[in-house]
């Protein structure tokens, strides 16, 4: 059993830090730069497609509590994030701090598990992408056959001479009386533009992207000017038509219709859940502890920061979204467009749109870079075939590994719907965020001698509430994602068992191994 839980020594970890150049990131980042770092990775799918999905799903206009309850859960889960990243310096995950601190089948089920936070969340992203481009092209009258504009078993419907995605569609059918199924219909087969999406992201990572902090600020001017403007426009449309907030803000929160998570409070539960999936990324703060100034100050703004700037503007986009249109409607790929029609400004609608593009493929190559890392480090410890960490000769790039899983990662996006991506991506993150705050807590018990940069607050209270909200919103998600979790951990132990745990160096007793 000892050796399952053999740690990767710190030394050999600062070791191969050394060797990639790590050691030598200046400490340059202030804390609004880690603040703008934050909300680049954070802006994503989440505010764009899921605000409405959780709405119209689970909670009505009642989808800002469950925007208040994801952010306590993450607040908590950052601080630890923070210690363990400015105490082990390597611009390494969970994975890596696993492996120092818990031992090798942790760090194995935290890399597994970190697939569904970054392979998932990148699929997920893609499709809110997808729903946006096709949205966009309908504008410019492109459209694609239905087969491959949705998923399998989205519902299309032939309206005004065109095959309409149902959810698009459904209000205006309500209001003029007309039922749905009495119109002809098509499913959706295949989404060929989230397949496109990824397969281009990937193309983009496997030449090579320099994460360079100028775009970054670019991008994050970007998203929050497009959020600002949804927020302006859509605010002066309800301060002249009162009526609207009246209508469809009561009831505020729907009552409950008879089943966990159908509306009422277990909806707010079952809705922060999955809207936690619009804060993810927040953990790249923490990745950059050790470019900080001065980690022990800037780390808890940048995370903070971060954090409250985003639960603020997530709450007033949810407010003016729902008021503007019935949460009823807003099962939609591109909820915020749609809001924007509803204020009548066409050009709205037409910024939103390009706004999110730019917006949201920013986060797709953040969250596949996440993920071709973290594969790279576990082939460099053999866990996973070497072939995962084989570097391009021109590029310098893992490109086997990039496109190996930009197929998979394309392949999901194409075929599953994305509140069931949003939902795996969401339970395996907080899965992580539960392995990591504990590991905190363990290890200021066993080693408090150990240098900590940046120490998490109110211990042991920070860990353990980490620990209790973020098994509360998992405990919100529905059973069936809870099954997908413990298949997906279960298929990831027989790996271990199969290759990885002969493979691995730190078992072997070698070093680190030579690039190749
Ligand atoms: N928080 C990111 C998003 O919402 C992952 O897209």
């Amino acid at each position: 059993m000892s050796n399952l839980l053999k740690v990767k020594s710190l030394s050999a970890i600062m070791g191969e830090a050394q060797e990639t150049g790590e050691h030598t990131l200046k400490r340059s980042l202030g804390s609004g730069s880690l603040i703008a770092l934050g909300i680049g990775a954070i802006i994503g799918t989440g505010i764009f497609v899921l605000t409405g999905t959780v709405a119209a799903q689970y909670a009505g206009p009642g989808v800002v509590y469950a925007f208040i309850l994801a952010a306590v859960g993450c607040v908590f889960a950052g601080f630890c994030y923070a210690e363990f990243s400015a105490m082990i310096p390597v611009a390494g995950s969970a994975y890596t701090y696993g492996y120092a601190t818990l031992g090798e089948l942790f760090a194995w089920i935290i890399g597994w598990d970190l697939v569904l936070e970054y392979a998932f969340g990148a699929a997920t992203v893609c499709s809110g992408w997808s729903g946006y481009v096709l949205s966009l092209g309908q504008d410019f009258g492109l459209r694609l056959p239905p087969e491959l504009a949705g998923t399998p078993g989205s519902v299309f419907v032939l309206y005004q001479g065109h095959w309409e995605f149902l959810g698009r569609v459904q209000a205006k059918l309500e209001q003029s009386g007309i039922d749905w199924h009495s119109l002809p219909q098509r499913h959706g087969v295949f989404n060929l533009v989230a397949f496109i999406g990824i397969m281009l992201v990937t193309s983009i990572l496997v030449v090579g992207v320099k994460e360079s902090a100028n775009f970054n600020s670019v991008i994050v001017a970007v998203k929050l000017f497009v959020l600002a403007v949804f927020l302006v426009v859509g605010g002066n449309t309800l301060i002249h038509h009162p009526e609207m907030m009246k209508v469809n803000w009561h009831p505020f929160l729907p009552p409950n219709r008879g089943h966990f998570g159908d509306f009422g409070w277990s909806g707010v539960l079952r809705g922060a859940g999955v809207i936690f999936f619009a804060y993810i990324g927040f953990d790249a703060v923490s990745t950059a502890a050790q470019e900080a100034k001065d980690p022990k100050k800037d780390m808890p703004r940048g995370i903070l920061g971060s954090l409250i700037i985003c639960t603020v503007l997530y709450i007033l986009v949810g407010l003016v979204l729902t008021a503007l249109i019935n949460y009823k409607y807003l099962n939609l790929p591109d909820a915020l467009a749609v809001g924007m029609d509803a204020t009548g400004v066409r050009w709205g609608a037409l910024l939103v749109k390009i706004g999110a593009l730019g917006g949201l493929s920013s986060t797709m190559v953040v969250m596949l870079l996440g993920q071709s890392r973290v594969f790279f480090s576990m082939s460099k410890d053999g866990l996973l075939p070497p072939f995962f960490s084989t570097i391009h000769p021109k590029f310098r790039t893992p490109w086997i590994s990039s496109i190996t899983v930009g197929l998979v990662v394309a392949t999901f996006s194409s075929l599953i719907p994305l509140a069931k991506l949003g939902e795996m991506c969401s339970i395996g993150t907080l899965l992580a965020f539960i392995i990591v705050c504990a590991g905190v807590w363990v290890l200021r018990k066993r080693s408090p001698e150990l240098p900590r940069p940046f120490r998490a607050p109110w211990m042991p209270v920070t860990p353990i509430l980490g620990i209790l909200v973020s098994f509360g919103l998992m405990a919100g998600l529905p059973w069936e994602t809870w099954v997908r979790l413990f298949v997906w951990l279960a298929l990831g132990l027989i790996i271990y068992f199969a290759y990885s745990r002969k493979h691995s160096r730190v078992q072997l007793g070698l070093g680190p191994e030579p690039p190749h």
